[in-house]
């Protein structure tokens, strides 16, 4: 264990266990994301963090999933079983915003792997459908959400091919491929093709 292994096994997953996330899991994942640094140490960052049952089903029709839920649908049973809506206040709001939610996203993520819980950060969502069933404020944007619950899907990690796109094979499994580290390290200075 540690974070280089955990970043090496995390992979999104959008197919989830019908088992509750205790909300102290939640709390632990916004603790890390609070912690997270920011811009200016801005912190501009809110979260509203849902195992509620029901309004997790509310913001399940809020958000769009890629893989094998949007080839196939969403099948009941399969849906997540948490969210953590990442709010954004618009007035402490800089250049750097978007990068200080990337990070704190990626927090949630590998604190909720290290109990077992699986993430999909979502950008493709309902933004005011999402405020209107939170009650969040007009002074805060929802930027993302993170999507959590126990994995029941298996993604395989692939190297690279020519448009990146993740596909799914005759089993309805996920294959996600990645650039190889040579292609994106370069060593002390940028050469192309290095
Ligand atoms: C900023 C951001 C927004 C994303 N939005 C969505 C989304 O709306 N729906 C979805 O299904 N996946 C979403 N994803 C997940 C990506 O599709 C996923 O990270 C990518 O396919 C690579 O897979 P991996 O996370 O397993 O490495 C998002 C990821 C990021 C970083």
């Amino acid at each position: 264990m540690g974070a280089y292994s955990d970043i090496q096994k995390r992979r999104t997953i959008r197919i989830f266990q019908q088992k509750t996330v205790p909300f102290s899991l939640l709390k632990k994942c916004v603790n890390a994301a609070r912690l997270s640094p920011s811009a200016c140490n801005t912190q501009s960052l809110r979260f509203v963090a849902v195992n509620d049952l029901k309004v997790v089903a509310e913001l399940d029709k809020a958000v769009y999933f890629g893989g094998v839920v949007k080839e196939k649908g969403r099948k009941e049973g399969e849906e997540p079983k948490a969210f953590i809506a990442i709010l954004v206040d618009k007035e402490k709001k800089s250049k750097y915003t978007s990068i200080d939610v990337g990070i704190a996203a990626e927090a949630i993520t590998l604190v909720a792997l290290e109990a077992g819980v699986a993430c999909c950060m979502m950008g493709a969502i309902q933004k005011e459908r999402i405020k209107g069933i939170l009650g969040i404020p007009n002074g805060f944007e929802v930027p993302l959400v993170v999507a959590l619950g126990y994995p029941a899907e298996k993604p395989v990690l692939e190297g690279p091919t020519k448009d990146l796109f993740y596909w799914i094979d005759l089993k309805g499994e996920l294959h996600v491929p990645k650039l190889s580290l040579e292609e994106v390290l370069h060593r002390n200075r940028f050469r192309e093709g290095d």
